[in-house]
């Protein structure tokens, strides 16, 4: 089993990359599956203005820089989303980088962490919304760090309770992976 944890993050001093690397290190003490982190910024995406749908496109893209970002999202079964809130939603380039495919994330599993003044978790619950559109399997467990008391001089200290919340959200996402409740594409 392979858990993609999507860093959604691609601006400059982003705050995602502490947050994901914090992830990853709890992660990787699971045995059930390997965990990577994808670094959205690394594939420097374009912005979607093609005239074929990514749903409809087959897996041919325009664009090798959304080819690339396809054949990643394929390697995985499943994903974490470390996703900030910007203006009460979802980042706008990591919106854009779910838009830019279809079937590499259909059927697969999801959880989220995020990070904001209140957690971030109006980005959670806008998340829910649009993967629902490819039949992602959300799992409940979720962090949610809060940015003025988890953030010391600019350096993630979570909660000491964070890292049992991690594991109820990797337990259920674990689970939910393993039992493959909707078919890929
Ligand atoms: C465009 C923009 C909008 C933001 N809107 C919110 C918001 O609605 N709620 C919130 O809690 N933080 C908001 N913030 C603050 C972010 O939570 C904070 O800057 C965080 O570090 C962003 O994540 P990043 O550093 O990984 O990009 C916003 C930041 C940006 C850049």
């Amino acid at each position: 089993m392979k858990i993609g944890i999507i860093l959604g993050s691609i601006r400059e001093g982003r705050r995602g990359e502490q947050v994901a690397q914090w992830v990853h290190s709890i992660a990787s003490k699971r045995d059930e599956a390997e965990f990577d982190i994808v670094d959205l910024k690394s594939f420097d995406l374009p912005l979607l203005t093609t005239a074929t749908v990514p749903g409809a496109a087959k897996r041919k893209y325009d664009d090798p820089r959304v080819t690339a970002w396809g054949e990643t999202i394929d390697s995985y079964d499943g994903f974490i989303f470390v996703t900030a809130e910007y203006n009460h939603s979802v980042p706008g380039a990591f919106k854009n980088a779910v838009d830019s495919l279809g079937p590499e994330w259909a059927g697969k599993t999801v959880a989220f962490v995020s990070y904001g003044a209140d957690g971030g978790v109006r980005a959670t619950e806008h998340w829910r919304q649009i993967v629902a559109n490819f039949q992602m399997v959300g799992v409940r467990g979720t962090v949610a760090l809060f940015n003025f008391m988890e953030f010391e001089d600019g350096a993630l200290v979570p909660f000491e309770r964070r890292e049992a919340e991690a594991g109820v959200m990797l337990d259920q996402l674990i689970a939910a992976t393993a039992k493959n409740l909707v078919p890929a594409v």
